[in-house]
């Protein structure tokens, strides 16, 4: 019998229709996990660099991770994985909700779709019947709206839908993937709409099977209570209203400008006011008791999910108030819109209008006031009309279309992918090792396990490390000699980044929120999940004798798995830069000298490309193998 996973993928072909259900290889689960993992284990063998984004051969994944649909806390993740039209990598993208112990309980690990469907459509999984089903009705409809229509079609209202809305279906780079208040925001919406395929919808009654179910569950029991307590666990943003540390220290507009002291008591007493008034209740997601995000509505408009950096970054980007990020976030997410990407690509259209680079002929009757320009581009760009067919294709490949030196106002990206408007003094050598070198490719989904200041005073700092459950020794010797106000020391610097990605990776495999983990590790230091108990949750539910070594060396090999894909596709060390702007004051000799330090650390040539030394410690010596035989690696 197979324990956690339910040991079976549907496999859909949408060119010619066919549906299959696979049986999966059993040792995948001890190399990989799941999730993530696994999913990066098949676009590796089945998606070779020559398959660009929106060929047919891309395949799109989505899969629940190893825990879902066991009682483990938290454990709801759906990651979805395909190559990304914006990076032409490996897109890395997730949602909680309820989607992934769905799916397991209809019988699946993942759905891997191939091939494009000639028309639009929408995949019907109802245990073991699956249909492809016509999706007409449903073209340029809201997401949310589709999941409505559909689990009214279908008469069930415990259906989950996982669905596109108009700028997934014109392949804006941005779209996202709407479910429940849950959405896989960054990268891969617009494959599923090349795909033709509008939403997924699942119901699943089955068991899933666990190896020692008592254990399990009285594990994830104690656990669910101590979460429900934990203040350093779930999402700050949707807890306080005091939110200066973001207006006050993130840029507004074009990631331009810093306004230290906007934040003040009344501004916030208002802002408590107006979200108290349009908040219709917390919510959360599967198996969890925190209650991270916020249904709100906007008289006249359909109710949507808020949480964590959406609830900011439309207003801070367009210079406005919160009014219009709870305003313009009713339309954005109905369409189907990345929160962080969207607006920045909007206000880098206004930076270029206000310059004279983009003009009236590009947007004619373009208006005057700020909050409308917003409305006017975001129309355009789901659209694809106008200078907004350009602006969906995100800021990187928007700028080069315009020309006329418009490369220049965008500023903010790296590998091609949009970043948050975070513009700080001195550079500060973990964050520099996670942003350059991270492939999630978004900071807050590398960091969390390790502190991003030390406390001052040695006392507080002696009894933070002592209760300090999650870490390894060795940060806690790093966290006892960081001086505050200077960065940790080059090696430490190697080791917190690696750690910090490490945990998340371990997360994407298994689906637990990193906000129960990974992302929280750094306040309390008692996250619910960390190296130590990982282990056993996967024991009760696999039966797998896995300690804390060999789940993190799971996670390096899902980590270099993922790098062999993208160097595969062309990334090397050059790539591996944040914007010039990123900090004030650079260091570039000692970057390039850290960031050497750090490939030998983990294990990669001067170009941070995987040896093969490395890769067969990791059971990965295909993967080398195909490294030399591309000539990418030499094979010493
Ligand atoms: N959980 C996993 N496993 N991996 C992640 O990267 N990101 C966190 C959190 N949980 C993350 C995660 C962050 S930063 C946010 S804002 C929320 O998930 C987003 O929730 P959603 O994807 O359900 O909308
Ligand atoms: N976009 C939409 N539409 N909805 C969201 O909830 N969350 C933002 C951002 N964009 C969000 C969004 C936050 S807080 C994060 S950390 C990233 O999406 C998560 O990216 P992912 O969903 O691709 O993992
Ligand atoms: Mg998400």
């Amino acid at each position: 019998m197979r324990y956690a996973e339910t040991g079976y993928n549907l496999e859909v072909d949408l060119t010619t229709g066919n549906i299959e259900r696979v049986e999966t290889d059993p040792e995948l689960v001890e190399l990989h996990l799941g999730g993530h993992g696994t999913a990066a284990r098949i676009i590796w063998e089945r998606v070779p660099p020559e398959v660009k984004p929106f060929d047919p051969e891309n395949l799109l994944i989505f899969s629940a991770g190893l825990l879902e649909g066991t009682s483990a806390p938290g454990a709801n993740r759906t990651i979805i994985n395909c190559i990304s039209p914006v990076t032409n990598y490996l897109a890395h993208s997730m949602m909680g909700g309820y989607f992934g112990p769905e799916l397991k309980m209809a019988g699946y690990d993942k759905i891997i779709f191939r091939g494009k469907s000639p028309k639009l459509i929408y995949l019907w999984i109802h245990n073991d019947k699956v249909e492809i089903r016509d999706a007409s009705h449903l073209r340029g409809v809201g997401a949310q709206r589709t999941a409505e229509m559909i689990r009214e079609e279908l008469g069930d209202p415990r259906i989950q839908v996982a669905s596109i809305g108009l700028a997934g279906e014109n392949r804006v780079y941005t779209a996202s993937i709407e479910h429940s208040h849950s959405s896989a925001s960054r990268g891969p919406a617009p494959v599923m709409g090349d795909k033709n395929i509008k939403a997924i919808a699942v119901r699943g009654t089955k068991d899933v099977n666990v190896f020692n179910a008592e254990k399990l569950f009285e594990m994830s029991f104690n656990s669910l209570k101590s979460v429900a307590k934990n203040p350093n666990v779930g999402d700050w943003m949707a807890y306080t209203w005091d939110d200066s540390f973001h207006h006050d220290n993130f840029s507004w507009g074009n990631s331009r400008v810093r306004r230290k002291g906007y934040w003040s008591a009344e501004l916030q007493e208002r802002w408590k006011q107006l979200t108290k008034r349009l908040l219709n209740r917390k919510t959360g997601c599967y198996n969890c008791l925190k209650e991270c995000k916020l249904s709100i509505q906007h008289p006249g408009q359909p109710a949507y999910g808020a949480k964590c950096f959406s609830k900011i970054s439309w207003h801070m980007c367009s210079f406005d108030e919160l009014d219009f990020s709870w305003e313009i976030l009713a339309v954005a997410q109905e369409y189907g819109l990345d929160n962080f990407s969207t607006p920045q690509t909007i206000a880098l259209a206004v930076e270029l209008y206000d310059n004279g680079i983009l003009t009236d002929e590009d947007m004619p009757d373009f208006p005057e006031n700020s909050k409308e320009r917003f409305y006017y581009l975001l129309e355009k760009i789901v659209r694809r009309e106008g200078i907004g067919d350009i602006l969906a294709n995100g800021s990187y490949a928007a700028a080069r279309q315009i020309g006329r030196g418009a490369e220049a106002y965008e500023h903010n990206t790296i590998k091609k992918f949009e970043q948050l408007p975070l513009k700080l003094g001195k550079v500060n050598f973990p964050y520099f090792l996670m942003f350059s070198t991270g492939e999630k490719i978004n900071i807050t989904q590398i960091q969390g396990s390790y502190p991003q200041d030390p406390l001052r005073n040695p006392e507080k700092r002696q009894k933070f490390c002592d209760g300090w459950v999650a870490a390894p020794e060795r940060f806690k010797k790093f966290y006892m000699e960081w001086e505050p106000r200077t960065d940790p020391s080059m090696e430490a610097s190697c080791h917190i980044c690696d750690w910090n990605e490490t945990m998340h990776y371990i997360d994407d495999a298994v689906g637990t929120c990193a906000f129960l983990s990974s992302f929280r590790g750094q306040f309390g230091g008692k996250p619910a999940y960390h190296i130590y108990n990982f282990p056993k949750y996967i024991n009760a539910a696999t039966g797998l004798n896995l300690d804390s070594d060999d789940v993190w060396q799971i996670a390096r090999r899902n980590r270099n798995l993922v790098r062999a894909i993208n160097v595969g596709r062309g990334m090397r060390r050059a790539d591996e830069k944040p914007p010039e702007d990123h900090w004030k004051v650079r260091l570039p000799e000692q970057e390039q000298e850290l960031l050497s330090m750090y490939y030998k650390f983990k294990g990669w040539t001067d170009d941070g490309i995987p040896t093969k030394p490395t890769l067969d410690k990791l059971d990965l010596g295909f993967v080398a193998d195909e490294l030399i035989r591309r000539g990418i690696l030499t094979g010493e």
